[in-house]
């Protein structure tokens, strides 16, 4: 069977995990492929509040093998914890369950210390990181110097490679950063107990995808994070340091394009960002914190790694338009529309105007992003409750109208809309 990518259209906590647990309940196999536990999805089951970092939210359905693919950086202690927090709630984690590459790479306590030291040191400039060693780690995939999962199979050399690491960094913790040096010793010991815990989960990730597809398994790629994170195609320097993006799967997994042919992009019916960097459509004041919510609610706007509030703001369909074309969506998800009741007009930012010049896509350069204006279209709004909603019927003229926009806008249909936070509270078109 063909596969399918879902990922964040935006700066990620566009609610892909709902739309993914929503797509899991078709899908026999749910694969991640890029970042760490810098992603936090929240999966409200009944009277259970699910929070998971690494794992795919698929693995509340029964039928679904979770994946952890070669793409991701893993911090094996968090991951061991992740797994025991839903083994308490009665999720089965077995290894039949659960499969993680082993050429994924490990974030060890040296990546963690050098994430919050150089933050610190970039001062006024910091990315806003979330603190889990995620770039770090990546900085040594990429250099060529970093400790593979597979490793976890050799205790005595992941104990050894783990040791000289932390002493290798805590020269330049000290020299570079005037930082805390860390204690090999028991940075080695604590990682090798999850190491002999995680090894029976390890498996080359491609060879089993490949071999499921080929028997007519049904895979969800689920992405991280969003398009305007990805190290490439978002607003460096203020982006992640992987590719959450659709081709980031196919790299972060191991097969080809041609194993592909929906590819889900999951938008929020405006705009949030945490951590530094350009937003265009922020709103500050009432109409900001109002977007926001209170944070009583697990669905208001605050991180669910870092609890940070979420900067919000209206829709920009310059940065939707962008991310279409990078993924190549076939369809878009709208999420919390349901958010959008109750204001007399909504706005949405159908171009830009960066020094008196308009333009339909985001310039390439943050410099020039911070100069970008919005240029506005005013859409009328709605006073209604459109929790009840469940077709597409049930949804009064002003808020098709406003879906129906968004679409035209970016050249994407939306198929379906989330209004609400429980499972069901989803409109599809
Ligand atoms: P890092 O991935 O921890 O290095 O953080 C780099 C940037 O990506 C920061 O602006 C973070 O706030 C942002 N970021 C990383 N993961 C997520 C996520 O899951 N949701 C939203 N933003 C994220």
């Amino acid at each position: 069977m063909p596969a399918t990518i879902l990922v964040g259209a935006q700066w990620g906590d566009e609610g892909k995990g709902r739309v993914a647990d929503w797509l899991a309940a078709q899908s026999d196999v749910v694969a991640r492929f890029a970042g760490g536990d810098n992603a936090g999805h929240t999966v409200y089951v009944g009277d259970n509040l699910f929070k998971l970092h690494m794992i795919p939210s698929g693995i509340l359905h029964e039928q679904v093998t979770c994946v952890l693919g070669n793409g991701m950086v893993i911090n094996p202690v968090n991951l061991v914890k992740e797994m025991d927090g839903l083994q308490t709630m009665g999720v089965d984690i077995s290894p039949d369950r659960l499969i993680i590459s082993t050429r994924a790479h490990i974030i060890t306590p040296a990546h963690i210390a050098l994430d919050a030291a150089s933050e610190k040191a970039r001062g006024a400039g910091a990315i806003g990181t979330t603190l889990r060693g995620i770039g770090p780690a990546y900085l040594d995939k990429t250099g060529r110097q970093g400790i593979r999962t597979g490793l976890m199979a050799q205790e005595e050399a992941f104990a050894d490679a783990l040791y000289e690491m932390v002493r290798r960094t805590n020269d330049i913790l000290v020299k570079q950063y005037g930082a805390e040096t860390l204690d090999p010793q028991k940075a080695a010991e604590d990682y090798l107990a999850a190491a002999i815990r995680l090894r029976p989960y390890l498996r080359d990730v491609s060879v089993y995808l490949n071999q499921r597809m080929n028997t007519g398994a049904r895979v969800l790629c689920e992405g991280a994070q969003g398009t305007l994170l990805d190290v490439d195609h978002g607003d460096y320097p203020f982006v992640t340091s992987s590719s959450p993006t659709s081709g980031g799967a196919l790299t972060g997994l191991g097969f080809g394009p041609r194993r592909v042919d929906r590819i889900v992009g999951v938008a929020k019916s405006f705009s949030t960002r945490v951590g530094s960097g350009p937003m265009v459509t922020e709103l500050h004041g009432e109409l900001g914190d109002r977007l926001r919510g209170t944070g009583e609610h697990f669905w208001d706007e605050y991180g669910t790694t870092t609890g940070r509030p979420r900067r919000c703001g209206w829709l920009d369909t310059v940065a939707l338009r962008y991310a279409a074309q990078v993924n190549g969506f076939t369809e878009i998800v709208l999420t919390k529309l349901d958010v959008l009741s109750g204001f007399d007009e909504l706005k949405v930012a159908s171009a830009y105007m960066i020094d008196g010049r308009q333009v339909d896509f985001p310039p390439d350069t943050v410099m020039e992003l911070e100069r970008a204006e919005p240029v506005y279209e005013t859409l009328p709004g709605w006073s209604e409750d459109i929790g009840r909603a469940r077709r597409g019927d049930d949804l009064p003229q002003a808020v098709r109208n406003y879906i129906q926009r968004v679409a035209d806008l970016c050249g994407v249909p939306v198929r379906t809309v989330s209004v609400g936070p429980e499972r069901d509270q989803l409109v599809h078109f």
